[in-house]
């Protein structure tokens, strides 16, 4: 797949993923295209050997695995679905001066002002009662639909100032003239009856497009690259590798913009539960999960920060990452990388020839814990923080290296195929 490809793959991708429903339902849908069955975590599992399955948590984090002949560990590959946005309130529509605007709140951490005066659309999930009960249904008007008007200049003189942002009074989105009917909106972008309605998770999502800019098109200016570059150059990956060596197992999860301690999230029982149902579905003991489980590997991929044409000065003095050059290693308190794992995933893709560059935080800042460093709570693997760079991350549009995409796709076909096998302490077999 060529660079014009892969690069339309992700914008396809991204655009059909307005929220973590989204992400989840996209990659579910390419999964059983490709033989994977839906498996549902309430009911009993029948696993064969060399058969494909997922599995959702929430509609919003999904697993993927394959069943090999024999369960000899397992190669990890984890990225996340959500990202920062605003979450609509019940009886949201509000009525102003003659205009319909919606009350939200703010989901993840933001750039308030990257939200300004572009169009906006509305999406989630809706929960109707049917004549077999309750059921969800996804739904996204996907239209310019609503706006978050800035303040003129001629009305605030300071604006360029810097400028404190309210998300109760600057940041509700304009929605029409008059009084708009909102739910009566969702329900009909949904197919159902307004008053079959019984809760929601609807949010608001920024509507533009993915394009490429740069003189050679080298980025990717585009919504929700955090983290659906990655979540796609994993999916890409998982569903390109060849003859796996362990269980190769794909994670989609929801809620790390929110701390990921939700039911669904890296830091929930989704992944330990999943695992475990494999190994005990061909008869493992628990001293053999036990004993797989710490011969296990996991790539966290979440995006990173590139370093700044206009501010260089905010990158660590010796590790400066940039757009286009290869796939990002996160080294450093908050980060779940150590030598070991690095070295591990290093030797796959030296063995490929991909790229790769290293990212440390600059020495006076304080990174945070990432999805791999969390999910490592309930699964304790070998494990290394990756992603690949970015400016502008939690802006609403967001700037990427365009080859990028590419590298990490080569590189999870190959990490998903792979087997590391521990032989003594510091030893280890990299079957790449
Ligand atoms: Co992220």
């Amino acid at each position: 797949m060529n660079m014009q490809n892969t690069t339309q793959g992700l914008f396809d991708y991204i655009q059909k993923s307005p929220t973590s429903f989204h992400a989840v339902s996209a990659a579910a849908a390419a999964l059983e295209q490709a033989g994977y069955r839906p498996l549902l975590e309430s009911e009993r599992w029948d696993l064969q050997p060399g058969d494909r399955y997922y599995v959702t948590r929430n509609q919003s984090s999904l697993i993927a695995f394959r069943m090999p002949e024999r369960v000899e560990g397992f190669m990890v590959g984890a990225a996340h679905t959500d990202s920062p946005c605003f979450r609509i309130k019940d009886n949201a529509a509000v009525t102003v001066e003659g205009y319909t605007k919606l009350d939200a709140n703010k989901y993840g951490g933001m750039i308030y002002t990257s939200w300004l005066d572009r169009p906006l659309s509305i999406a989630g999930r809706l929960l109707v009662r049917s004549n077999r009960g309750v059921e969800s249904r996804l739904v996204n008007l996907d239209q310019d639909l609503m706006v978050i008007p800035g303040l003129a200049i001629h009305m605030d003189r300071s604006i360029n100032e810097g400028k404190h942002l309210s998300a109760q009074v600057d940041l509700m989105p304009l929605l029409g003239k008059g009084k708009v009917d909102f739910f009566s909106l969702a329900a009909e972008a949904a197919g159902v009856r307004k008053e079959d309605i019984l809760s929601h998770d609807l949010f608001v999502y920024n509507h533009d497009r993915g394009t490429r800019v740069g003189a050679e098109g080298e980025f990717i200016l585009c919504p929700r690259l955090d983290d659906l570059q990655c979540a796609y150059g994993l999916l890409e990956g998982f569903l390109r590798m060849e003859e796996p060596k362990a269980v190769p197992v794909l994670c989609l999860f929801d809620s790390e913009e929110i701390g990921s301690q939700t039911r669904q999230g890296a830091m929930s029982t989704f992944l330990s539960d999943t695992l475990r149902r494999i190994t005990g579905a061909v008869g493992l003991s628990e001293e053999d999960h036990l004993r797989l489980i710490a011969g296990s590997m996991m790539v966290s991929a979440d995006n990173a920060h590139g370093v700044h044409p206009n501010h260089p000065e905010k990158a660590a003095l010796t590790s400066r990452p940039k757009l286009g050059d290869g796939i990002v290693v996160k080294y450093g308190s908050g980060y779940c990388t150590s030598g070991v794992s690095a070295a591990l995933f290093l030797d796959i893709l030296e063995q490929a020839g991909i790229p790769y560059q290293s990212y440390f935080n600059h020495s006076d800042v304080t990174g945070g814990r990432t999805l791999g460093g969390l999910a490592m709570t309930q699964v304790p693997m070998y494990s290394v923080d990756i992603g690949l760079a970015q400016l502008a991350m939690h802006s609403a549009c967001e700037t990427a290296g365009t080859a990028d995409t590419g590298y990490l796709i080569d590189a999870m076909k190959r990490f998903f195929a792979a087997k590391v096998t521990e032989t003594d302490v510091g030893s280890y077999i990299v079957e790449g």
